[in-house]
């Protein structure tokens, strides 16, 4: 039972709030080494340490990056390194007023017993590495859980552990003076249609809550980042940003508690300019909501600054730009004022 918020809490809340304040949202910049080696790969770029701490580097070091972006989600080796004048990369964020952040769930592994589905690792240790990272300047956290959607998937069980652990993170977090940013991800992967994808998100929404409050978890002091409802990735039904702004909306509305004070939606695999989009459509929905609804991509932010890097320090100045340019655009999809007439003025720059 709780009435009015602690000290603790309070400032918590003060932290979430920051990350949702207008017209701003994070960049996940927290890909483990597995997947920034793919990112990497993908544009002809060994994964040496030395290659994701310059890609690292580009990103945070972009000029005035801080007018679209609160906040950056590290990974472990990121936040214990610095930018090549040696300033560590979370003194860099903060001299410019952005938010470090870490991730600290460890991967998800095979849920034995329950064929396609999935349980995310690392409550272990929890609370001593969450002090570390505070001292290093992190003020909230990420913890990440996949659920698949499939014939008779996902089951009540893999949906049941996954929400016990993004609360026993979450409260953890909290007691150690993180913010936590709670992470349920309905995958894109499918064949699925918008309505099989809001009846999954929602029933996950559910579960995730119901844990988030038996476990005591203040819903002022964290932030939650979901996929939007969306038709699966191989489903042949197109939406219109409209169609999934309504869906989304309905789906938080009935499972997201008012005091949460924001959402901050995952890229999931849309493309950079479909995330752009759809945000804006939910902003610029009559009804306001009672959250902040913004961004925390990872994909939908990096992709062009990546194409346009490949590992070269000559490209450097044009993938800034191109970063700037993507954090704006979300930056005014935070107020529904995105147009695509923004895209063309990119392409003149
Ligand atoms: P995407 O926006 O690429 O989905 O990444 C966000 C993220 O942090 C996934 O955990």
């Amino acid at each position: 039972m709780k009435t009015k918020l602690g000290n603790n809490e309070a400032a918590l809340a003060i932290t979430a709030q920051a990350l949702v304040v207008t017209d701003k949202g994070i960049l996940a910049a927290d890909e483990s080494e597995g997947t920034i080696k793919k990112r990497l790969t993908s544009i002809n770029v060994n994964s040496t340490e030395e290659n994701r701490r310059a890609y690292r580097e580009l990103l945070f070091s972009t000029p005035n990056i801080e007018e679209a972006v609160s906040g950056v989600i590290l990974f472990d080796e990121t936040i214990h390194q610095n930018d090549s004048e040696g300033r560590p990369f979370p003194q860099l964020l903060q001299e410019k007023g952005i938010i470090p952040g870490i991730k600290v769930d460890k991967g998800k592994i095979d849920l034995p017993g329950f064929a396609g589905e999935s349980v995310t690792e690392g409550l272990d240790g929890l609370g001593i590495r969450l002090d570390h990272y505070r001292e290093l300047g992190a003020r909230f956290a990420k913890w990440r859980a996949v659920f698949t959607i499939g014939a008779h998937l996902p089951t009540r069980t893999g949906i049941q552990v996954n929400a016990h652990a993004l609360a026993r993170y979450a409260a953890l977090c909290q007691a150690h003076g993180i913010v936590p940013i709670v992470e349920p991800e309905v995958l894109m992967d499918g064949n699925h249609d918008i309505d099989h994808c809001e009846l999954v998100t929602e029933a996950v929404l559910q579960a995730v809550f119901a844990e988030l409050l038996a476990q005591g978890v203040t819903y002022e002091g964290m932030l939650l980042k979901p996929n939007m409802v969306l038709p699966g990735k191989d489903s042949q039904q197109s939406v219109t940003p409209e169609q999934v702004a309504e869906a989304t909306l309905r789906c938080f509305r009935r499972t997201v508690p008012a005091a949460v004070p924001g959402i901050v939606f995952l890229s999931g695999g849309q493309s950079p300019e479909e995330a752009t989009v759809r945000l804006n459509a939910m902003n610029a929905l009559d009804a306001a909501p009672p959250w902040e609804l913004s961004f925390s991509y990872g994909r939908a932010l990096q992709q062009p600054v990546l194409q346009a890097w490949q590992g070269k320090e000559e490209n450097v100045f044009n993938a800034q730009h191109l970063f700037y340019h993507r954090a704006k655009c979300n930056s005014a999809a935070r107020s529904g004022s995105y147009s695509p007439q923004m895209e063309e003025v990119a392409v003149a720059a």
